[in-house]
């Protein structure tokens, strides 16, 4: 069934989760800015989408930097509407053990998953409050619990569901909700890319990862876009707050 046409902006939106979140609010019937670094990307996962017969575009911006954002959310309010759904997706990893973590190493991680989702959420909330309407999902991750080799990373997606949870404490009262999707291992390029530091092959990798997840698979990106699907819905407006795990198994 498909939803009111509201405008959608999903960071990181021209691969991996992102993209599949692109889609599946596409499919939902929302009007989606695809926002990314990789700009040419970018506009081929929105070409894709209106090929499909939905509605896209392709939006280059890097969420670190607050000019650009301020331009991007400016760019898709004219061309699509106000948005009032954002998807705080983009993300970078940095992996190493923290003695051999650099500055960069930290400084970059935080910069897009914390900065950006704060520059995004600051610039798309005004539109959110003035419709009186709003969801902002946020991409945290099982590794907010720790992992090995992601200190900045952790850290990272830990923040985000305390961002979550005071962004759904100051906006309620305007109708707005967020809420944090925190996935387990999800097969994309950035899984991808962690198996080739660490010296695996993928499909060993992914066994690997799967015989630890109690429903004996690794997790894909429609799994995790199916979340936000009925986070950013007209039916979740008392769900806010929320970190939800998508990992095929229990994690608190
Ligand atoms: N894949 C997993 O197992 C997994 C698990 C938990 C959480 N996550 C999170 O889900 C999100 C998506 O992950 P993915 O696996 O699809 O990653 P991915 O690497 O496949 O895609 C990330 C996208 O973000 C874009 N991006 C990076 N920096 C950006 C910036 N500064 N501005 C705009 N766009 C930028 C990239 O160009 C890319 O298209 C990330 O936040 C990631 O941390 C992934």
């Amino acid at each position: 069934m498909s939803l009111p046409a509201r405008v959608a902006i999903v960071t990181g939106g021209a691969r991996g989760i992102g993209a599949a979140t692109a889609r599946r609010l596409a499919a939902d019937g929302r009007a989606v800015a695809v926002l990314d670094l990789a700009e040419a990307d970018a506009q081929k996962t929105a070409d894709a989408i209106t090929a499909d017969g939905g509605t896209a575009i392709g939006v280059g911006a890097d969420v670190s930097d607050a000019d650009q954002v301020a331009a991007a959310v400016d760019l898709v309010a004219e061309r699509l509407g106000p948005p009032t759904i954002l998807v705080n997706n983009a993300g970078v990893i940095r992996d190493n053990l923290l003695f051999r973590m650099t500055e960069s190493d930290w400084d970059t991680v935080m910069g897009v998953h914390l900065r950006g989702a704060f520059l995004m959420s600051r610039a798309a909330q005004t539109h959110m409050t003035a419709e009186g309407w709003g969801r902002i999902v946020s991409l945290s991750s099982s590794s907010a619990q720790g992992n090995r080799g992601q200190a900045n990373y952790s850290a990272a997606k830990a923040g985000l569901q305390g961002f979550t949870k005071t962004l759904a404490i100051e906006l309620g009262k305007f109708g707005v909700t967020a809420n944090a999707v925190a996935p387990g291992f999800i097969e994309t390029d950035m899984t991808r890319a962690t198996a080739e530091r660490v010296g695996v092959d993928f499909e060993d990798f992914k066994k690997a990862a799967a015989e630890s997840i109690p429903v004996r698979r690794p997790g894909r990106p429609e799994d995790v876009a199916a979340t936000i699907s009925f986070l950013t819905g007209e039916e979740s407006g008392f769900v806010s707050g929320q970190v939800i795990y998508v990992a095929g198994g229990p994690l608190d």
